[in-house]
């Protein structure tokens, strides 16, 4: 069982990347750095089902607060590209990670799934549209 200071910490994390997910970030990616950061990207959502699995909430907040400015910056990477389409699924990532980062402060298993469900669809949903195989690994589709 852990104890209720670390539980503490984490729902405190977790407020302020609830509230943290309004606010941007300014560096923009280059296409090797985004390709490199969805691949942090695929960890980091590995990390978070652990986590919501084993119900340890303080790190799920600070594995959310990794993930939100990373998601600001793909949003800023898209916005740079004058990508609406994929600007847009980037904005619903970042309502699931809200959504997520609710659930942890509720320390609801159950929402949190619903949030991780919801964030994952938004993978295959940009992936379908904007990425293209290449090789061995993927690369932004051309025209996106
Ligand atoms: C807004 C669009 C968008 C969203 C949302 C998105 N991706 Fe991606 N992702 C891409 C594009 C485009 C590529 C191809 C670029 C590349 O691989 O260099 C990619 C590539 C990847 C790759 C391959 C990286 C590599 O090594 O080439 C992984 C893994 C990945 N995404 C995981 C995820 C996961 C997990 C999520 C959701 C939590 C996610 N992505 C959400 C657009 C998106």
């Amino acid at each position: 069982m852990r104890n209720w200071q670390l539980v503490r910490s984490g729902v405190i994390t977790l407020v302020m990347v609830t509230a943290l997910g309004g606010a941007a970030t300014a560096q923009e990616l280059t296409e090797e750095q985004y390709g490199q950061t969805m691949g942090e990207v695929r960890l980091l959502v590995g990390d978070v089902s652990q986590f919501i699995d084993n119900r340890y909430w303080p790190e799920l907040g600070e594995t959310l607060d990794t993930l939100f400015p990373m998601f600001r910056q793909i949003e800023a990477f898209w916005q740079g590209r004058g990508n609406d389409s994929a600007l847009a699924i980037a904005g619903e990532s970042i309502a699931a990670l809200q959504e997520l980062g609710r659930a942890g402060i509720d320390m609801n298993v159950g929402a949190a799934q619903t949030g991780l469900g919801n964030l994952r669809a938004t993978c295959g949903k940009c992936h379908g549209a904007h990425r293209e195989p290449d090789g061995d690994g993927f690369k932004i589709k051309a025209g996106s």
